[in-house]
C-alpha cells in the first residue's frame, strides 16, 4: 500500500531545508498491524534507528487531520496508491487496486494541506486495475498517468485545476499484453515517463507528446533481471527518480517463496531526461519478495532507502565510485550502508523522506 508519498508530506507544508547530517523517514506497515514507524539516519555516521512507532488509530505527533470515505464511482474501493500535485491548488490523487473495474479520485485540500473533500471519481476499463500513478505538471497542464496493471495500458488524464475534474487524454496498449504495467515515473521536463513492467521484469521509457502530453510511444526498454535469469521467479516493483532527475532508480522483487534476491537497478538520464545507459543493477540482500520498494532520498542524489516484506527492515543503499564523464556524474554500484529490522509482521510497504 502507498499509504503515504513525498508528495503528501510536501502539501502539508513540512518538507523543511535540509541542512544537518540527520534526516527524518517514515515507513508504513503493508500488512497488519496497521503502524506508522519514525526512523532517524544520520549520513555521517551511517547510524539508523526506529524512534518511534504509530498506530494508525491514534494520534501522536502525527495527527489525523481528516479521513474521507472513497466517493462517486469509487465508493467502496480499495487504493494502493496516492499521490499530490506538487504546486497550488495541491490536489491529491488516488486510484483503486485490485479491479477490476478500477476508477479513480480527485481530492481537494485546504491552506494546511489537509484532505477536504472528493472533487471528481473517474472509470478506467471494466478490466482495469490501477497501482501506480504519476503526476507531472509542463506549461500549466497537470497530467496524471495510470499505470493499469490488469489491462495492460497506460492512461494520461488531465486536470482542470479550478474544478478538480479530471478528463481522459488517451490510453496506450503496452507492445504486448501481459507486461503488466505497475509504477511509474514522470520526468520534470515533459518528454519522457519510465513504466516497470511488473511482469516483464523490464523498465520501458515512453515519449510523450509535446502538445497533449500524452503517452505516445515505447521507445527503450531494459531488463531488470539479468538476461539468463528465469522472468517468472521475479516480479518488478518500483521505479523512482533521483533528487536532480539525473537517475532513476528501479527495483525487482524475486517471489516471496523462492529463495533468491531481488535486484536494484540505476539508470543514468540526459538533462533531457533520455535513458542514457544503465550505470549498474546489483542483488538486493534478501528476497524483497512483497516489498523492494526503493524511496530515493531529496536530499542528496546518492542515498536510497528500501523496504522488505516479509523480513520487515528498511535499509539505506548509497550510491559509490563517483566518476565524471562525459555524460555527467556516473557511480559504478551502491552498497547497504544501514539498516532497521522492525518485526512486528507486517512492516514494511513505502518509505517517506519527511527531511
Ligand atoms: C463493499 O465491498 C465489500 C467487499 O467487496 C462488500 O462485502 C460490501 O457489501 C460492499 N458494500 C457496499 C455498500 O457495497
Ligand atoms: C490550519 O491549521 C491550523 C492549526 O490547526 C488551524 O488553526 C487553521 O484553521 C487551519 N487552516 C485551515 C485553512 O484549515
Ligand atoms: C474548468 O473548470 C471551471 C470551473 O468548473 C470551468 O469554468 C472551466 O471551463 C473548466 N475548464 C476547462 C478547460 O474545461
Ligand atoms: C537485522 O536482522 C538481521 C537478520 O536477522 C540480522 O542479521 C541483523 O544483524 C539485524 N540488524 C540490526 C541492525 O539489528
Amino acid at each position: 500500500m502507498k499509504a503515504f508519498s513525498y508528495w503528501n508530506f510536501q502539501l502539508l507544508g513540512l518538507v523543511p531545508v535540509v541542512l544537518g547530517a540527520i534526516h527524518d523517514l517514515f515507513v508504513g506497515n503493508l500488512f497488519p498491524p496497521a503502524s506508522i514507524h519514525a526512523l532517524e539516519f544520520n549520513d555521517e555516521t551511517n547510524s539508523f534507528k526506529l524512534v518511534h512507532s504509530y498506530s494508525v488509530t491514534s494520534a501522536t505527533s502525527i495527527k489525523l487531520t481528516k479521513s474521507i470515505a472513497a466517493a462517486g464511482v469509487c465508493s467502496n474501493t480499495t487504493s494502493a496508491f496516492i499521490g499530490a500535485m506538487s504546486s497550488e491548488p495541491f490536489y491529491a490523487f488516488s486510484a483503486s487496486w485490485p479491479g477490476p473495474n478500477s476508477c479513480g479520485m480527485s481530492f481537494s485540500v485546504d491552506g494546511n494541506g489537509s484532505l477536504v473533500q472528493v472533487t471528481d471519481s473517474w472509470k478506467y476499463a471494466e478490466t482495469s486495475g490501477v497501482h501506480g500513478l504519476a503526476l507531472n505538471e509542463r506549461d500549466g497542464r497537470q497530467l496524471i498517468y495510470s499505470a493499469d496493471l490488469s489491462a495492460d495500458l497506460l492512461w494520461t488524464h488531465v486536470v482542470n485545476k479550478t474544478s478538480g475534474k479530471v478528463k481522459e487524454v488517451s490510453r496506450l496498449a503496452m507492445r504486448s499484453s501481459g507486461m503488466h504495467p505497475r509504477h511509474l515515473a514522470a520526468h520534470p521536463n515533459g518528454k519522457y515517463l519510465y513504466v516497470l513492467m511488473e511482469k516483464d521484469n523490464s523498465l520501458a521509457q515512453f515519449e510523450l507528446d509535446p502538445n497533449t502530453g500524452a503517452a505516445l510511444r515505447e521507445s527503450i526498454r531494459l531488463l531488470l533481471i539479468p538476461t539468463d535469469a528465469d522472468t517468472e521467479l521475479y516480479w518488478s516493483a518500483e521505479v523512482m527518480l533521483s533528487h536532480s532527475g539525473r537517475y532513476l532508480w528501479a527495483t525487482a522483487r524475486a517471489q516471496r517463496d523462492k529463495a533468491i534476491t531481488g535486484y536494484i537497478s540505476v539508470f543514468l538520464l540526459g538533462e533531457d531526461g533520455q535513458i542514457i545507459k544503465r550505470m549498474f543493477r546489483i542483488p538486493t540482500t534478501t528476497v524483497g519478495g512483497w516489498a523492494n520498494a526503493i524511496s530515493p532520498a531529496f536530499w542528496s542524489d546518492e542515498y536510497a532507502a528500501m523496504t522488505d516484506y516479509p523480513e520487515g527492515y528498511v535499509q539505506m543503499f548509497k550510491m559509490e565510485g563517483r566518476l565524471e564523464t562525459k555524460d555527467g556524474v556516473e557511480y559504478t554500484t551502491a552498497r547497504p550502508v544501514a539498516r532497521v529490522n522492525i518485526t512486528d509482521g507486517g512492516c514494511c510497504a513505502n518509505v517517506l523522506w519527511y527531511s
